[in-house]
């Protein structure tokens, strides 16, 4: 008898268990969506920086690391950003992060970020071109004004990321 209700014990422990397992949604690597929009929604720049703002705080990932306007201390803070870097300076902040390493000047002696900032067109954040286009105009509204042409946006093919059309020259980017 006793051993009975050891073995029911078992088995209802068991099968709460696998049930409860069985809850837990699946990781499954699949390549990442594409954000939505309604292309005949984007008509001005702020509808690009929009879709570039969703981006940012979703599929970008970049808010998981980045603060606008407190210093979180693990990665700079992008309040006003968009003054001081260009559309090629953040094209080439975040598709090759190796090339300017911006310094954490809060300390005595400026030292890097603790964290590192990832190629955000490839995987596993993989922007698209088009994505890229709005996370900068994003970027740049961030103090800064916004080149990025809602007709670009909606052909990305024809105009990389990183051409600017009517571009000032590179500005330096402190703390490279
Ligand atoms: C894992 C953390 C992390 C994520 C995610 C991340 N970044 Fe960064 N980012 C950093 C760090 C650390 C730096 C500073 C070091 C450097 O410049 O490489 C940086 C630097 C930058 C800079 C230059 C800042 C300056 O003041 O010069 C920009 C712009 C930027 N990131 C934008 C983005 C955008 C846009 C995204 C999302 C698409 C993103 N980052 C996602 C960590 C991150």
């Amino acid at each position: 008898m006793y051993l009975l209700r050891v073995i029911l014990f078992v088995v209802v422990v068991l099968s709460a268990f696998s049930y409860i397992a069985l809850q837990i949604p699946q990781e499954v690597s699949m390549p990442p969506k594409p954000e939505k929009f309604d292309p005949q929604k984007v008509q001005t720049k702020s509808d690009v920086v929009e879709i570039g703002q969703k981006i940012f705080f979703g599929k970008g990932q970049c808010a998981l690391c980045h603060t606008i306007g407190t210093d979180g201390g693990r990665c700079p803070n992008l309040e006003r950003v968009g003054m001081r870097l260009n559309r090629e300076f953040i094209y080439e902040t975040v598709t090759q992060p190796q090339a300017y390493v911006k310094l954490d000047f809060d300390q005595v002696e400026p030292k890097k970020f603790p964290a590192q900032m990832p190629v955000i067109n490839k995987p596993p954040i993989g922007l698209n071109e088009q994505e890229l286009l709005a996370v900068i105009s994003f970027v740049q509204s961030l103090g800064g004004k916004v080149t990025i042409e809602p007709s670009e946006f909606l052909a990305p093919g024809a105009s990389p990321a990183q051409a600017g059309a009517g571009q000032e020259e590179p500005v330096q980017k402190q703390g490279a």
